[in-house]
Order: structure tokens, then C-alpha cells, then sequence
């Protein structure tokens, strides 16, 4: 009776939690997004990777990604960086042009390439650029916007001089990834200092980093009650089915998670096949697909994939799953 009890509370604690699919630049572009939508489920909310103004627009590609024919059936936030209100401006009216009424804004990547034009998480240490653009989202109450941030680009500490702004801000959401800019991808999400956003930000926060399993999930649920959702990114692409197994509160059977495995991959191939004429460009790409996989596989069996040098052999090792 009592563990009856647990079990239902448990799943009524899951049931409300957003599951948000974090932009990987790269790897989830609208195919990606598409075919997991149609397989996995279990995503409340997709982004797009961000979109930048380089050399007077946006790459070609990069609308690609966000036309609305590429993204039925979806919930796309499409994501912008910017360094200043300028560039805000001309983004917000290129998503804006394509029917968009979500914006996010990217306050968190650690390229340098990024982060020395105070785009990304080079904007952290810059609060009045903050504020600024803040401000800029108030005069377009038709859209709602959305941040992605981490707790610095050089400081840990960086993010309580913006707490005050963010808390009086429009923001529909933000999302944070407990690390600062110059840790990269490296070393441990920082999860003291999260537990004081979580205490002092009082817009809905969105918990982003490290992880990969439903145990992680519910015990982020049970610690964290007032979130109002968890983004995953790579533990979804070793693990596509990640995001429903948590939400079902039960793990897929392997022969069920290979199954719907093995049909994206066909998906991404025949996708890859379309758009790439040349051999060696198709296995780039569809390399991208399994290279977050080697938890889930066995060793020799991803580094056979991944050292594929030609179709043939590629082929092959995709038949030995
Ligand atoms: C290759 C790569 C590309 C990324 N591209 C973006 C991006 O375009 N926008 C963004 O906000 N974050 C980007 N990120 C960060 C992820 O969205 C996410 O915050 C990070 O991977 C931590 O979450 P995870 O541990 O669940 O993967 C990227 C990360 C990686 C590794």
C-alpha cells in the first residue's frame, strides 16, 4: 500500500515536469528534431541551435532550420545570440518574419569566438548589456521570450549581480547550466551554487546539465519541486528514448530501444543520402548521430561505426547491431 502510494506520488511529481531538448549545435537540426519527435516523444520543447548575425544576415542554413514547414507538428523556441541590442533587433525581426511568438536567448555559450564579442556567455560579466536587453524584449510584448545562461563566463558569482533584473524581467523561463563559460563542457556541474538560483530567482528555472539517466531525473524532481522543467541534450543523443522513459518512469526494453534506434538512424541516412552527394560527407554527418552513443553500445561495436572510412564498411557495422 505505501510503496502503492510512493509510486503514484512519484509519477504525479513526473508528470508535471517539463522535459525541454537542449540545442546542440550540429546535431539536433530540424531532421534530427523531426525524427525524434516522430519516434521518442517526450519533449515539451525543442530549440533551435542559435542563429547569429554574421556578414549583414543570417546564414541561409540557419533559416533552413527554423522554417516552419521543416518544424510542423513541433514546439520550437527558435534561439538567438547576440552581442548587442543592434543585432538583437534584426534577429528578433528575421524569427519574428517566419511566425515565431517565442524567442531564446543564448547567454550561455563559452566559444571564444562568441564570448569575445560578448555574445553568449560573454555577455554575463556585462550586466548593463543584460539589462539593455531586457529592456529591448519589453518593446515586443508579442513575443515570449526565454534565456539560456550559466552562472558566469570567468566567476561562479557572476549571476547574482543580474538576479534582481532577471527577477523583475518579462522572461518566460530561464534556463540554467551550472557551469561559467570558461569550464567549457568540463569538470562537475556545480550544483550548490544552482540550489542558490534556485532560492533567489523567482521566474520559472529550467535545469540544464549532465543528465543521462531516469535515476538523475527523478532525484533533480524530488530535490528541485518548483522546476519548471529539465533540459537534457547530450543524455538524449546517447539515449534518444531518455526523455519518454522518464516521464513513463520506466526503462524501455533494449530490443525496443534499438528498434526505435535503428529507425531514426535509417531516417538520418536516408536524410544524409538525400542532402550529400559524396560518400565521405554522408559519414561525417551521420557519424554526428552516433557519437554521443558509446555508453550505449558496445565498444567495439561504436568504434567499428566510427571508424568507418567508407560505406561499405559503414554498412556493415550497422548491420552487426
Ligand atoms: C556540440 C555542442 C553544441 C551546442 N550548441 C548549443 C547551442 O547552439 N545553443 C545552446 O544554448 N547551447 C548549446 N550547447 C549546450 C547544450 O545546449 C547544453 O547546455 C549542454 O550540452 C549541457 O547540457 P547536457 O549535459 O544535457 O548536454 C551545445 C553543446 C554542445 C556540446
Amino acid at each position: 500500500m505505501i510503496s502503492f502510494c510512493f509510486i503514484r506520488i512519484f509519477a504525479h511529481i513526473i508528470y508535471n515536469m517539463q522535459i525541454h531538448f537542449a540545442p546542440l549545435q550540429g546535431y539536433t537540426d530540424f531532421e534530427y528534431r523531426n525524427t525524434h519527435a516522430h519516434l521518442c516523444g517526450g519533449i515539451d520543447t525543442y530549440y533551435s541551435p542559435f542563429i547569429r548575425w554574421e556578414k549583414g544576415g543570417v546564414r541561409d542554413k540557419d533559416i533552413r532550420d527554423i522554417l516552419p514547414e521543416n518544424n510542423e507538428g513541433l514546439h520550437l523556441i527558435p534561439q538567438i545570440i547576440c552581442g548587442n541590442t543592434d543585432e538583437f533587433n534584426r534577429l528578433c525581426d528575421v524569427v519574428q518574419e517566419y511566425g515565431y511568438g517565442e524567442i531564446d536567448l543564448n547567454m550561455g555559450c563559452p566559444a571564444p569566438m562568441q564570448t569575445k564579442l560578448m555574445r553568449g556567455s560573454g555577455i554575463l560579466p556585462h550586466p548593463m548589456l543584460v539589462q539593455a536587453l531586457l529592456r529591448e524584449m519589453e518593446r515586443r510584448p508579442e513575443v515570449r521570450f526565454s534565456a539560456k545562461m550559466r552562472l558566469g563566463l570567468e566567476d561562479r558569482e557572476e549571476w547574482r549581480e543580474l538576479t534582481d533584473m532577471l527577477n523583475s524581467s518579462s522572461l518566460q523561463h530561464l534556463t540554467i547550466h551550472p557551469r561559467i563559460g570558461k569550464q567549457m563542457y568540463k569538470g562537475e556541474v556545480d550544483m550548490d551554487t544552482f540550489h542558490d538560483i534556485y532560492d533567489s530567482i523567482t521566474i520559472p528555472i529550467i535545469y540544464n546539465g549532465d543528465v543521462t539517466s531516469m535515476e538523475q531525473f527523478a532525484s533533480l524532481t524530488e530535490r528541485f519541486p518548483k522546476l519548471h522543467g529539465i533540459m537534457m541534450g547530450r543524455g538524449l543523443l546517447a539515449r534518444p528514448t531518455l526523455a519518454r522513459e522518464c516521464l513513463q518512469g520506466m526503462e524501455m526494453p533494449t530490443g525496443e530501444r534499438m528498434n526505435v534506434l535503428m529507425q531514426m538512424h535509417q531516417d538520418m541516412l536516408d536524410y544524409c543520402t538525400r542532402k550529400y552527394k559524396v560518400d565521405s560527407q554522408i559519414l561525417m554527418h551521420i557519424h554526428a548521430f552516433w557519437e554521443y552513443q558509446e555508453s550505449q553500445l558496445e565498444r567495439k561495436t561504436w568504434k567499428r561505426i566510427m571508424k568507418a572510412g567508407n560505406m561499405k564498411n559503414y554498412l556493415e557495422a550497422i548491420r552487426k547491431l
